[in-house]
């Protein structure tokens, strides 16, 4: 799902800041063995309830790299400003005074449902889709999502970080109007070579997750879109 403005980066950069969610494992694909070679790696992952390489160390690394007259590329998965932290790291070096592009990516909210058969939007079936993080609960007060809002929407509702609150996430939307049948998909590690998915509804989508034993990094989509 790299783009090829991406992979340019890659190829020019001396330094590559790598997370576990980008496709890491397929640098010498992208840009040959020869080129990976040449090239520094640092992983700064932030794996979820695991390892953390602190933001601040993050932003650290690329500043002191580029101000050493690297070029450096930071490797991250999906959009880098799709629940990313894609411009907190433009800001570290807009403040450190560093010149910096930003590629846009190919967003996992948009092609892991496509890679299991799912689309966001189908003409005549929905013309809207809200994609939200699932990180926090409906019932935690840190939380930023309306979720009675997102059931009244009537849209596809895609779903990123909420394996772990699948259960409370969908009772919230039900129990603020959305169709327990409504069809519903999870996806777990989509557009790899491990891709895992599942087809559920509302009602029954935590069952169907748990019973796959679906975990995160994975992705669910609520509306009639996943019955297609
Ligand atoms: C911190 S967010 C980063 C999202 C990323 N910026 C994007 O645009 O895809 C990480 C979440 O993205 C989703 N995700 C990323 N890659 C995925 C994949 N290959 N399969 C399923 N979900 C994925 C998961 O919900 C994961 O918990």
């Amino acid at each position: 799902m790299i783009t090829l403005r991406g992979a340019h980066a890659l190829r020019d950069a001396d330094v590559i800041l790598t997370d576990h969610l980008g496709p890491t494992g397929q640098l010498a694909q992208i840009i040959g063995e020869e080129a990976v070679a040449d090239k520094e790696i640092i992983d700064v992952s932030k794996l979820p309830y695991g390892r953390q390489v602190a933001q601040e160390e993050t932003n650290r690394l690329m500043v002191e790299h580029a101000r050493a007259g690297r070029r450096v590329a930071r490797l991250k998965g999906g959009d880098p400003f799709v629940f990313g932290r894609g411009f907190e790291e433009v800001q570290a070096c807009a403040a450190a005074g560093i010149a910096c592009e930003v590629v846009p990516g190919v967003t996992s909210a948009v092609s892991v449902p496509a890679a299991a058969g799912v689309p966001v939007t189908n003409r005549g079936v929905v013309h809207a889709f809200t994609v939200v993080s699932g990180h926090l609960a409906p019932e935690n007060p840190g939380s930023l999502v309306d979720w009675g809002a997102l059931a009244r929407l009537g849209g596809t509702i895609v779903v990123i970080m909420g394996v772990r609150h699948v259960a409370a996430i969908t009772a919230a939307l039900m129990a603020a109007g959305l169709a327990p049948e409504t069809p519903a998909a999870a996806i777990q590690d989509g557009t790899t070579s491990g891709q895992v998915s599942v087809r559920a509804t509302a009602a029954t989508l935590a069952e169907a997750m748990a019973e796959a034993r679906i975990t995160s990094p994975a992705v669910y989509v609520i509306g009639d879109v996943a019955g297609l």
